[in-house]
């Protein structure tokens, strides 16, 4: 088509966030980065929340669009976003690491929020937009949108993973979710995996037909299902971390460590889906088992601080703050503790001189939609060094096939793995790198977001 469909993005949150002064202030990140400019170009908008209880509803100008925020109450954001989303959804949806909560008012508030949600974008769409959805906490909306308007395209793309039908079907308003999501044109998942688990939920739940090329008919209409593995802006990474200031800071972190021999870095929100309590006991047992030595080897885990009023998180932290404690009485020395542990926010500014100075970067999670974390390590990486510990259930091990890929689960074989990364001799280390930048290089954010706004704004 030769004009392009204006762009609405709707996603759980804004692309804003309340500054100190209590203007707005653009969110970092390469998702951000890479749609505003489209948003911006096709006069489109972007809906979604501020993060606040309360919060405003009347829209906002910023980075020369319109922002439509939808207000939470303070029980919705108990129900809707810490209860349904993020007590129900996201446990079950990373393999049901923690048992899930089924609770009818943590749903009731999750169909009001959809509805809001879908009510707002039915309103300020322009004629024959492309609205762009993404994430597990707007599922129903597809549908919703389309009762309401049949000119706009609709997609969906989910940043976390999608279960198999034996853990999907344990939610109680499974059937609902589906027929949700099949509203839409376009459905988009980080890995096949993600992508063939909806199928088989759909077909089962609803009597979905399976086309080919990836098509699904649904109610004599035919929508697109696929796999879109999400990536970052690589040159903006590259381009920070050559920078002077970053190569400064670099050498000054790794004094400020007691310049050991090598610096193991962990930097992950603080979920328990993330693995980070079984690396920092693997990485105890090594110094209990001499095979680490805490003169040569140090590690640094930064640790971001999430959805804190959750319970499960609550004891996450608990129990990682205790593990390092323990490791760190039995290893540290005078003002030289094993383990450097963060639990904040870091800007980018500090966080690329991390990378640069993390000789071993440990991405362990249990399961993770993606992993971001391992692609920036490899994306700061321009010295071509430095070695990526990168756990199999992560939807970066589909694409960074030469990170030393590891089972999280089974302890030796991560003892084994951050041993072996440690040791690992710089000809080993370079082509490993060189390898995995080269492969980001060909899929960075934009190529992410271009394919899937190629099959979205096709007719
Ligand atoms: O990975 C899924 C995701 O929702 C991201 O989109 C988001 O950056 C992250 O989890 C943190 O989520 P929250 O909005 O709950 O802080």
């Amino acid at each position: 088509m030769s004009q392009p469909r204006p762009l609405v993005i709707a996603a759980n949150r804004l692309p804003v966030t309340r500054d100190a002064d209590g203007g707005w202030q653009t969110s970092p990140g390469g998702l951000v980065r890479a749609l505003l400019p489209i948003v911006q170009e096709t006069r489109g908008a972007w809906v979604g929340w501020t993060g606040e209880r309360d919060g405003p509803g009347d829209p906002i100008e910023a980075e020369g669009i319109e922002l439509h925020p939808i207000p939470l109450s303070s029980h919705e954001v108990d129900h809707y976003y810490e209860g349904f989303s993020n007590d129900t959804l996201w446990p079950l949806y990373h393999d049901a690491i923690r048992e899930s909560g089924y609770h009818s008012t943590d749903w009731e508030a999750y169909l009001d929020v959809n509805q809001r949600f879908a009510v707002r974008i039915a309103n300020i769409a322009p004629p024959n937009a492309a609205v762009w959805l993404h994430d597990y906490h707007l599922q129903l909306v597809p549908a919703l949108l389309r009762e309401q308007r049949h000119d706009v395209r609709i997609g969906w793309f989910n940043h976390i993973p999608f279960p198999p039908l034996e853990l999907f079907q344990r939610i109680p308003w499974r059937s609902e979710i589906i027929k949700g999501l099949l509203g839409a044109d376009v459905l988009g998942f980080q890995r096949i995996q993600g992508a063939n688990n909806f199928r088989a939920a759909a077909r089962t739940l609803v009597g979905t037909e399976d086309l080919d090329d990836g098509l699904l008919r649904y109610d004599g209409r035919d929508l697109h299902v696929g796999n879109y593995p999400i990536s970052i802006d690589v040159t903006d990474f590259e381009l920070l971390a050559s920078g002077r200031a970053t190569r400064q800071r670099t050498a000054q972190i790794r004094s400020r460590l007691g310049d050991p021999e090598v610096i193991l870095l962990g930097v992950d929100r603080l979920d328990y889906t993330k693995g980070i309590g079984s690396r920092l006991r693997a990485f105890g047992q090594l110094l209990d088992d001499g095979r680490l030595d805490p003169e040569r080897h140090v590690l640094v885990q930064i640790a971001t601080p999430t959805r804190e009023g959750v319970e499960q998180y609550q004891d996450e932290r608990r129990e990682i703050e205790q593990i390092v404690g323990e490791i760190n009485g039995r290893h540290s020395r005078l003002g030289f503790p094993a383990i450097h542990y963060l639990y904040q926010s870091l800007p980018l500014t500090e966080l690329i001189p991390l990378y640069r100075a993390g000789d071993v970067m440990l991405v362990t999670p249990f399961r993770d939609g993606m992993n971001l974390v391992a692609k920036e390590y490899v994306a700061a990486h321009v010295d071509g060094d430095g070695v990526l510990v990168l756990s199999e259930f992560t939807g970066a091990a589909d694409e960074l096939k030469d990170a030393l890929l590891v089972n999280p689960h089974d302890e030796r074989a991560l003892q084994d793995t951050i041993v072996r990364a440690v040791e690992m001799h710089r000809h080993e280390r370079r082509p490993r790198m060189e390898a995995m930048r080269t492969m980001l290089e060909h899929a960075t954010v934009s190529d992410w977001a271009n394919a899937f706004l190629a099959q979205l704004m096709a007719d």
